[in-house]
């Protein structure tokens, strides 16, 4: 198997595949086959975007049938069949149900240009330049998705000042509402006035961060009182990640707006949405734009996706695998150093290992490579290994994925391996 022509042609800028080096050729919901035949468990599920598995038979039956026909494959945003049935399934399964009254944007295609689109409707809504966003957040590469981003790497690539946003404590980090009430309420604070205030309910770049209901409830009552909208940014954790659709149902509040993106296409086709409030929607015609706002492939895909999560009740399985997950951790990782940190919801856990040496995560990525099991770290200083399964992944297969990954902490942490 030979690596080089990526290292000769492909950009330094690469990052995934110098921790996972080996050329991928297949997938089957939970695992990753490589050229050579070798099976890996993927705990990584393409950041979020292969929710439901990859290569989903049941949405893929569906996508093969569309492509089967000489039928519309990309169509900027003019009505298409697949683009209406989407809407109608969206509306009728996922939004009616939850009373959820959204206007849907197509933005087109990944998750940060979602978030652009937010930034700008909300300020234009507003009138205000200023966004609140919280420390510990990751909303996209792109220049406004940047500047609500707090990392020093991905700040550092942007070549120019990244501006117009507040950054706040996020839940657990000092006295977060405290501080932000003392910001909007304190005419001397010398902060401005906010159009909005962007958040995760489980930063999951930030080191797998979940916020508390209260917190929750209590910056939908902050932004009620003081006219500022609040957009929850559900591409990596909504799809059912947290065990509901949305993320923020947990805490029974709705967002002003939502942004997703990853899994939303099922099939892991780019696809983004800004959904806002009817009121909010005031984009003049085309005063937003993007080519690549109508991927058929994913409408199509996204359209089987919400069937598939509503027939086989995928925020069950998800509150299931939570229980075999949040047990394993805390039965069988966190006793090996009492140092080490456990969090997370749903299907989304975080092993932080910050207060013993950060590196160690990374270390654990690697050897958790070899032993065939994908990982990544997130967070502070890269110290949180981030668990994060295709939502349907079967039983043994999760627990084989966690064993590895108890050796492998145990390992890199000097233990003995059982
Ligand atoms: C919470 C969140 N917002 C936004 C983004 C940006 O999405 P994309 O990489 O598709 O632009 C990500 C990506 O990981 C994310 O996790």
């Amino acid at each position: 198997m030979s690596l080089e022509i990526f290292k000769q042609m492909e950009s330094e800028v690469r990052s995934y595949c110098r921790k996972y080096p080996t050329v991928f050729q297949y997938a089957k919901n939970a695992k990753l086959i490589d050229e050579n035949g070798k099976e890996y468990i993927d705990f990584l599920a393409v950041a979020g975007s292969m929710n439901y598995g990859h290569n989903n038979p049941f949405i893929k039956n569906e996508i093969m049938k569309y492509l089967e026909k000489d039928t519309i494959i990309n169509s900027l945003d003019m009505y298409t069949i697949a683009k209406r049935d989407f809407f109608e399934t969206f509306k009728n399964k996922i939004l009616a149900p939850r009373k959820l009254n959204y206007k849907v944007m197509c933005c087109g295609p990944t998750g940060t240009n979602a978030v652009e689109a937010a930034l700008k409707l909300c300020r234009k809504n507003k009138k205000r330049n200023n966004i609140i966003a919280f420390s510990g957040a990751f909303h996209g590469m792109t220049l406004g998705s940047l500047a609500l981003t707090t990392d020093r790497t991905s700040r550092g690539g942007s070549g120019v000042p990244l501006s117009n946003v507040t950054f706040a404590p996020y839940d657990g980090t000092l006295d977060s509402l405290e501080y932000l009430r003392w910001i909007l309420e304190d005419d001397h604070s010398g902060i401005e006035k906010p159009a909005a205030i962007f958040l995760e309910t489980v930063q999951a770049e930030g080191g797998i961060n979940v916020a508390s209901k209260e917190w929750l409830q209590e910056i939908r009552k902050i932004c009620d009182e003081n006219d500022i909208l609040m957009v929850c940014d559900d591409i990596q954790v909504g799809n059912g990640r947290t065990g509901y659709f949305f993320s923020f149902e947990r805490a029974h509040i709705v967002p002003d707006m939502v942004v997703l993106s990853k899994s939303i296409s099922g099939f892991g086709m780019p696809m983004a949405l800004l959904l806002m409030k009817e009121n909010l929607d005031i984009f003049k015609p085309a005063e937003h734009n993007g080519t690549f706002r109508g991927n058929q492939l994913a409408f199509v895909g996204g359209e089987a996706a919400i069937r598939f999560f509503v027939e086989k009740k995928i925020d069950d399985v998800v509150k299931y695998n939570e229980k075999i997950i949040g047990d394993f951790l805390n039965q069988e990782i966190e006793k090996i150093d009492d140092r080490i940190a456990i969090r997370g919801i749903g299907m989304i856990w975080g092993i932080d290992f910050g207060k013993i040496d950060a590196g160690i995560a990374l270390e654990c990525v690697h050897k958790a490579f070899d032993k065939q099991l994908i990982l990544e770290v997130a967070g502070r200083k890269d110290a949180v290994l981030k668990i994060m399964p295709p939502l349907t992944i079967e039983e043994d297969v999760l627990r084989q994925g966690l064993t590895i990954l108890k050796n492998v902490i145990k390992d890199v942490m000097g233990g003995k391996n059982e």
